[in-house]
C-alpha cells in the first residue's frame, strides 16, 4: 500500500527522459477511498453521518457544475449532502440568517458558500459568519490565523490536495526553495504559509513582481495559480525541480479550434507550458488530472474532520485493524 491509501503508485509508469507526471486523479481516487471507508466506519461505530451543507447564490454557470459535482461526490463518499439555493438578488441578512441556521444544525458539519458571490454580497462578511469548526473551505479569519501561526485548522482544498502530492513525493520537505506564483486567498497565500510551515524556504509572486523567471529557477518546487495558460516556460525551470500547475483555463483548440460546423472546439490547459517543462522538470502535474481532482477529495476530508472534531470523535477510531 502507498502511504496515500492508494494501491498503486500514482508517480509509476512514466517515460524516460521526461517528468514524473502526478496523476492527481489516481492520488484523488485514494483520498476519496480512505474517506469513504472511515464515513462508513463512523456511521457503524459512532453512529453519525457527516453532513456537508453548500450554498449556491446566482446562475453562475461554472458555479452549478462545482456544487452539483460536490453534492454527487459528497453522497459517493456516504455523506449527508444539503443544497441550498438563493436568487442573485438574494439580501445579505437572507444569506446570513441560512448560514446562522446551518450553524446550529447538529447534522451539517460542513458549510460551503459557493465564491464568487453577487457582486452586492460581502465575502469575508459572509465566509466570517460561518462556524469556523464548519468552515471546510478554511476561508474563515481565525482558520486563516490558525494556519498562518501554524496551528491545526481547517487548510483550504486546493493547497491541502497540493501538498498532499508533494509530500507524497517529498516525504521531507524541509529546506526545500518553493515558488508560489500567485497570491489570491483562496490558493497562493495559504499555498505558501503550508510550505513555510513545511519548513521551506518560500517566494510569492505576483502581478506586481518583476522577474518571475529568475525567481522561479532557483526553485526546487513551483506552484503556479493565476490563470494565465502556458504562462510558466521551460526555461524558468530549474532541472529537476517539482511543478504544481494549479491554473484551469479555457482555450480553442488546436487550429482555433473552428469545426466546419462552425462551432469552436475548446480545451482545458493549465498556467505551465507543460509539453517543453516536461522536459525540465522532475515531476509536474498535468492539466486536466492534476491538481483539479484533489480539490474536492480534500472538501470531503475536512468535511469528515470537522464531523470528528464537532462529535469529539479520535480519526484513529475510525482506522481499520
Ligand atoms: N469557487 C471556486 N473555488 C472555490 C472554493 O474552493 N470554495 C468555494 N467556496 N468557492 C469556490
Amino acid at each position: 500500500m502507498q502511504p496515500n491509501g492508494l494501491g498503486t503508485d500514482p508517480q509509476a509508469g512514466n517515460a524516460p527522459g521526461l517528468a514524473q507526471i502526478i496523476d492527481g486523479k489516481a492520488h484523488a481516487e485514494g483520498l476519496r477511498r480512505e474517506v469513504r471507508d472511515k464515513v462508513a466506519r463512523m456511521k457503524a461505530v459512532h453512529g453519525v453521518t457527516p453532513g456537508l451543507a453548500v450554498v449556491l447564490v446566482g446562475n453562475d454557470p461554472a458555479s452549478e457544475v462545482y456544487v452539483r459535482s460536490k453534492a454527487r461526490q459528497a453522497i459517493d463518499a456516504g455523506m449527508r449532502s444539503l443544497e441550498f439555493r438563493l436568487p442573485e438578488d438574494a439580501h445579505a441578512d437572507e444569506l446570513l440568517a441560512l448560514i446562522e441556521r446551518l450553524n446550529g444544525d447538529t447534522e451539517v458539519h460542513g458549510i460551503l458558500v459557493q465564491l464568487p458571490l453577487p457582486p452586492h454580497l460581502r465575502p469575508t462578511l459572509v465566509i466570517n459568519a460561518i462556524d469556523p469548526m464548519k468552515d471546510v473551505d478554511g476561508f474563515h479569519i481565525s482558520n486563516v490565523g490558525m494556519v498562518g501561526t501554524g496551528q491545526d485548522a481547517i487548510v483550504p482544498c486546493t493547497p491541502l490536495g497540493c501538498m498532499m502530492m508533494l509530500r507524497h513525493l517529498h516525504p521531507d520537505l524541509r529546506g526545500k526553495t518553493a515558488l508560489v506564483i500567485g497570491h489570491s486567498n483562496v490558493v497562493g497565500k495559504p499555498m505558501a504559509r503550508l510550505l513555510l510551515n513545511a519548513d521551506c524556504t518560500v517566494m510569492i509572486a505576483h502581478k506586481s513582481s518583476t522577474d518571475i523567471p529568475t525567481l522561479a529557477r532557483l526553485a526546487d518546487i513551483v506552484v503556479v495559480a493565476v490563470g494565465v495558460p502556458g504562462l510558466v516556460k521551460a526555461d524558468w525551470i530549474k532541472p529537476g525541480a517539482t511543478v504544481i500547475d494549479v491554473g484551469i483555463s479555457r482555450v480553442p483548440a488546436p487550429g482555433n479550434g473552428v469545426q466546419e460546423d462552425g462551432s469552436v472546439r475548446t480545451r482545458i490547459v493549465g498556467d505551465v507550458d507543460f509539453e517543453n517543462v516536461r522536459h525540465v522538470a522532475g515531476a509536474i502535474t498535468p492539466v486536466p488530472g492534476g491538481v483539479g481532482p484533489m480539490t474536492i477529495a480534500c472538501l470531503l476530508a475536512n468535511t469528515l474532520s470537522a464531523c470528528c472534531h464537532l462529535h469529539g470523535i479520535a480519526d484513529a477510531s475510525l482506522q481499520f485493524e
